[in-house]
């Protein structure tokens, strides 16, 4: 049974992503797809360039693995800014974003994933600090105790997160600017992939590009993993060409199938149709069939299922749709099979 950190269609980031920095785009024009996200970012920028003023906070939501991180080194780029690098999680205590912010400068990014996992005490601090550049600090204990405000500069924040609704209103209402990142769609994957050969210098055909693309999920890192793997086998297997023969046998190989799914999410919808009958069937109860967290299946299986139309979502659970039956090769239940007359 494959752990999530073994998965090869994982959607989150493993260690070996981190070489993917020489492929992270920089420019606002190398950010392949997400048409409408770029071009309000775009205007966004533009704006705040021709005031003078450091651009509105931002925040970016969508399944892992789409360019949320991405952007917000290229908005800090574009801008000619720096950008501090943190996340919820580990920003524990007030202190530790006080000192972060005083280390701003005017105009600088600081950039929070997960911005979701922010503590309550720490959150409390931000909301002064994104609204009115200011940070309150309590000096001293019990009746003595006395606070002051401490000007900061005007800075920016962007955030990061998998899950919007886990974002606190209070939080959510001071970013001026939120924007949602879907999967990619297939031509934009395979402008991704096709970039991505080139600076990895690795001949790749047109059938190669569409069997990679198709296979990586909508999700540029996912896509950029197989890539990796594609060309260790061309390189192995054939003559280091990535040929759509040789990106088919590496990746049939390698388990993912002909829409990028791996054990985990077939586990999932077997699960729901040979267990579950179909379903209706809440996500706790599938996780604890599988021994998965109930988290990863939410944030890495379920989005893509979802997007694929394989699952359906209602307030009793998850539903396994005909196209899922279809996949795995199973035949649907009687009730869901269309009348012949
Ligand atoms: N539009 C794109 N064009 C080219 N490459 C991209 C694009 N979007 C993302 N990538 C590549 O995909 C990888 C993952 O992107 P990124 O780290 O920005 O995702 P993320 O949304 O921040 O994920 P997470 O939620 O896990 O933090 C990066 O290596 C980046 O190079
Ligand atoms: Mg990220």
């Amino acid at each position: 049974m494959s752990t999530p950190e073994e998965r090869l269609v994982d959607q989150k980031s493993k260690p070996e992503d981190s070489l993917d920095h020489a492929l992270r785009p920089r420019k606002l024009e190398d950010f392949i797809g997400q048409e409408r996200v770029k071009e309000n970012l775009a205007i966004l920028i533009a704006a705040a360039q021709q005031r003078g003023e450091p651009v509105d906070h931002i925040l970016f939501y969508g399944p892992p693995g789409l360019g949320k991180t991405t952007l917000a080194y290229i908005v800090a780029n574009e801008m000619g800014v720096n950008i501090k690098v943190s996340a919820g999680p580990a920003i524990e205590r007030p202190g530790d974003l006080a000192a972060i912010l005083t280390n701003l400068r005017a105009g600088d990014i600081m950039f929070i994933d997960e911005v979701h996992r922010l503590g309550r005490s720490v959150e409390e601090v931000l909301y002064p600090a994104m609204e009115d550049f200011a940070l309150d600090i309590v000096i001293g204990k019990g009746p003595s105790a006395r606070s002051i405000r401490l000007k900061l500069p005007h800075f920016t924040v962007v955030g990061a997160t998998t899950r919007l609704a886990l974002v606190t209103a209070p939080l959510r209402a001071r970013f001026g600017a939120v924007y949602h990142l879907d999967f990619y769609d297939l031509d934009s994957m395979k402008a991704i992939v096709e970039r991505a050969a080139g600076v990895f210098q690795v001949e790749i055909q047109p059938g190669g590009v569409e069997e990679i693309a198709g296979r990586g999920r909508g999700t540029p890192r996912v896509a950029l993993r197989l890539l990796r793997r594609v060309r260790d086998y061309a390189q192995v297997r054939g003559d280091g060409v990535i040929t759509r023969e040789i990106s088919m046998q590496a990746l049939d190989l390698l388990n993912v199938d002909s829409l990028g799914l791996d054990e985990m999410d077939r586990r999932v919808l077997e699960t729901v149709i040979k267990k579950y009958n179909g379903g209706p069937v809440g996500l706790n109860t599938i996780a604890a069939s599988i021994s998965e967290e109930s988290d990863t299946i939410m944030d890495v299986v379920e989005p893509y299922l979802l997007q694929l139309g394989f699952l359906e979502r209602s307030s009793q659970g998850r539903t396994a749709t005909r196209l899922a039956y279809e996949h795995l090769g199973v035949t649907p239940p009687e009730k869901d099979q269309p009348k012949l007359f």
